[in-house]
């Protein structure tokens, strides 16, 4: 948005965005698969198709991640509103750069889980790519202590990812609908109605 008002002035990109909300789908998608397979009877014929889906889209995130970093660094992001305190300016940049750490960590720890599995349940993703476990966990003497060591990993960094993102919702919110500056909109589709109303 060229039209600079509240000094923050351009919108992300169509890229930034569209990267932004698949990746937010994404994430809700896997907190709901994850902690809904990890209730379900061990074994059952549902957790594994649900076990399958997680790690197919959790490593899709892991992909898009890398795209969406790749493409930032080429492409600057809009600046923050004009006149924002420096300790929020320096919030709003630790919260993004602890995002960015946990969608690689996530995926990363994710896929340490099962190359240490003792399961050595294959990953493929959707069913059609085979996708390798990660060299040295798979070939471990004793896997137990390791992979329940990285399951502990994996679900402590979901719930520092769940209580970053309500953290930078509510962040947002504060923006729009508080500070009424455009922090919000500029990561908005154009087509939505949000981002064509009026600052209220
Ligand atoms: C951003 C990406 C990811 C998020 C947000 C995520 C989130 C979660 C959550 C919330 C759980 C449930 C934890 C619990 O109930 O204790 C879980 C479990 C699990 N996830 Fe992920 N995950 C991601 C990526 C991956 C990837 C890429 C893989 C594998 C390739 C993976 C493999 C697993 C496994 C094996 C478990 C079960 C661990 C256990 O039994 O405690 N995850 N994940």
């Amino acid at each position: 948005m060229t039209d600079g008002r509240s000094g923050g002035g351009r919108r992300y990109d169509a890229v930034a965005l569209s990267l932004h909300w698949l990746t937010a789908l994404a994430i809700l998608g896997l907190l709901v698969a994850g902690f809904t397979m990890t209730s379900l009877p061990r074994g059952s014929a549902q957790q594994f198709v649900l076990f399958q889906l997680h790690k197919s889209v959790g490593i899709t995130v892991l992909l898009l991640t890398v795209l969406r970093l790749a493409w930032r660094l080429a492409h600057r992001p809009p600046d923050l509103p004009a006149g924002m305190p420096n300790w929020e300016v320096l919030a709003a940049k630790a919260g993004h750069l602890g995002l960015y750490l946990l969608l690689f960590g996530l995926p990363l720890s994710g896929w340490a889980v099962v190359s240490a599995s003792p399961f050595n349940i294959p990953t493929v993703l959707y069913g059609v790519v085979p996708w390798p476990h990660l060299p040295v966990l798979s070939t471990l003497a004793d896997k137990k202590p390791v992979a329940e060591a990285l399951e502990g990993i994996h679900t402590a960094a979901a719930w520092c990812l769940i209580v970053l993102l309500l953290v930078h919702v509510g962040a947002a919110l504060r923006h729009h609908l508080l500070l009424k500056d455009d922090v919000l909109r500029r990561m908005l589709p154009r087509f939505s109605f949000l981002s064509r109303s009026p600052v209220p």
